[in-house]
């Protein structure tokens, strides 16, 4: 078992699989999840934006659900199946949610990028046919500095008719 970092605290052993792989690790006890992605997997286009559970820059899905992975322990999350943003395209191919972020000019800096599909995501999957309202409504927890919402949300719209609609043979999931 790999250990990821080290501290006076005893090391938590933890298995985890993250994007399809299954880890084992042991990790120091107050590591968050982000910085077990991060530093311990070097995953790092789940960003850090503020630490303090404010801008979902860090959001990933951990069993599904989307969560500020600067709120959660990688301690918390033994046993969970995690989804980052290197996990969205398969094979080489954009999930839809990227490819909507890329072809309506979802992202500026792209900082809020990852979170954001990440959050668009549990929004599509709760809900295939979200209104402008209801996608502004789900994506509220996930802040853009460059404050580009207009294009985000016109993604999501465009990201959700091609799940529901397929102009290509590119994933639906
Ligand atoms: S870095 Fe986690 S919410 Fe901002
Ligand atoms: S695109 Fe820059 S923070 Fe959202």
């Amino acid at each position: 078992m790999a250990q990821v970092m080290h501290s006076a605290l005893s090391p938590v052993p933890i298995t985890v699989t993250v994007n399809g792989t299954t880890y084992h690790h042991a990790v120091e006890p107050r590591m968050l999840l982000v910085y077990y992605l991060r530093e311990g997997l070097g995953l790092v286009g789940t960003h850090i934006g503020c630490d303090t559970t404010s801008c979902g820059a860090c959001t990933v899905l951990l069993n599904g659900l989307a969560v500020k992975s600067c709120t959660v322990l990688a301690a918390q999350a033994d046993g969970a199946e995690i989804l980052t943003v290197e996990g969205l395209a398969r094979n080489g191919q954009l999930h839809p949610i990227q490819e909507a972020f890329w072809l309506e000019h979802g992202l500026q800096c792209g900082f809020c990028t990852p979170g954001m599909m990440l959050t668009a995501l549990q929004v599509l999957q709760r809900n295939p046919d979200p209104s402008d309202p209801e996608i502004r409504r789900g994506l509220e927890g996930n802040l853009c500095r460059c404050t580009g919402y207009q294009h985000i949300v016109k993604a999501v719209r465009r990201a959700a008719r091609e799940m529901r609609f397929p102009s290509s043979p590119a994933r639906a999931d």
